[in-house]
């Protein structure tokens, strides 16, 4: 007789592995971001994000094509303009290139989910999310004036979803104000509720050419310490009114989605960001990890750890896998 468990009971074989498997991947759990840019005629591969493009407009309809033919139900917009200025104007002009890109999309593939990043660092001079005053201080309300403007200007262009990734103070409830008002009460907010000031955005800032030329971003996005401090912005974010919550970075933050998952019942969005995929892609380069092994692990313990949702530039690679 014996005394001890045999928990392997449930692992002996393929089948019982799979009749007991707790999460699954599915196509309908990720989001693709795209990096579309005035500044290129050609997709143009990022040197820090490898299979990672910043695409013209005119290949939008070859990209979309793959997309929706993989499954992918959601695109996640970011924008480089060719001219950048100290009000980042292009963030919500309505030729913007976000815009343009968000029609085109719509005439495209109307059923396809557009989520509009909606954030001004891609378009200011300076690369801070706002308006700076000379003490290189971004300055709250005016800057939340900045995102309503191009939120307003993206849910008029077609968007199904506004992400406000700036972390200012109020940026969410205020966008959800101005949205009713317009006329865009079915549009969503998906709030970057919580996201840390982390180093994992580094090849991002490359993709969209959005490092602040001074400073840092230190005093909007949460020090990568603080819990509480993120659980905090957390409830503003509920508070005022958004549909879904980001969590951001995703891998080094597992304690941070597995506790938003705790504290509320809207969908929970986690963020696989750039740093995450450029470290993958760089081991699998040289040989040293499995990526198709990993990235599905790694998908998994999102899930496991409370994910809805997963916004992911291995999204087509995965979807691939998974077909
Ligand atoms: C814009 C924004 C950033 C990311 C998404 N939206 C960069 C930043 O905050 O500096 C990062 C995404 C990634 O690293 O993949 N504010």
């Amino acid at each position: 007789m014996t005394e001890f468990k045999r928990n392997r009971k449930t692992r002996i074989s393929d089948n019982l592995r799979e009749l007991f498997q707790e999460q699954h991947l599915h196509v309908t759990d990720l989001i693709y971001p795209m990096f579309i840019s005035e500044e290129v005629d050609a997709p143009q591969e990022i040197k820090s994000m490898p299979g990672t493009y910043q695409i013209p407009l005119n290949s939008l309809p070859q990209e979309i094509e793959e997309i929706q033919s993989l499954g992918i139900k959601a695109v996640l917009l970011f924008g480089i303009p060719k001219v950048k200025d100290a009000e980042g104007n292009q963030a919500y002009a309505k030729d913007g290139i976000v815009q343009r890109a968000i029609r085109q999309i719509k005439q495209l593939a109307p059923d396809l989910i557009v989520i509009a990043d909606t954030c001004l660092c891609e378009y200011t001079d300076h690369g801070h999310c706002g308006h700076i005053n000379h003490e290189g201080f971004l300055v709250n309300d005016a800057s939340v004036e900045l995102s309503v403007r191009t939120a307003v200007s993206q849910a008029e262009a077609g968007a199904d979803i506004i992400a406000p990734s700036s972390c200012l103070d109020g940026v969410a409830g205020e966008i959800r104000q101005a949205l009713d008002a317009a006329g865009y009460t079915y549009t969503s907010v998906m709030g970057y509720s919580i996201k840390f000031a982390s180093a994992f955005y580094g090849p991002f800032r490359d993709a969209a050419d959005s490092a602040p030329k001074m400073g840092n971003r230190k005093t909007y996005q949460i020090p990568t310490s603080n819990q509480r401090e993120a659980l905090r912005e957390l409830n503003s974010d509920i508070e005022e009114g958004v549909d879904m919550v980001i969590v951001k970075p995703a891998m080094a933050f597992m304690d941070m989605i597995y506790q938003t998952r705790q504290m509320t019942n809207l969908p929970v969005v986690v963020y696989n960001v750039s740093g995450e995929y450029s470290m993958i892609e760089a081991a699998a380069s040289n040989g040293w990890i499995s990526k198709e092994q990993i990235i599905i692990e790694l998908m998994l313990s999102f899930k496991r750890a409370g994910a809805d949702l997963i916004i992911t530039y291995h999204a087509k690679e995965i979807a691939k896998l998974i077909q």
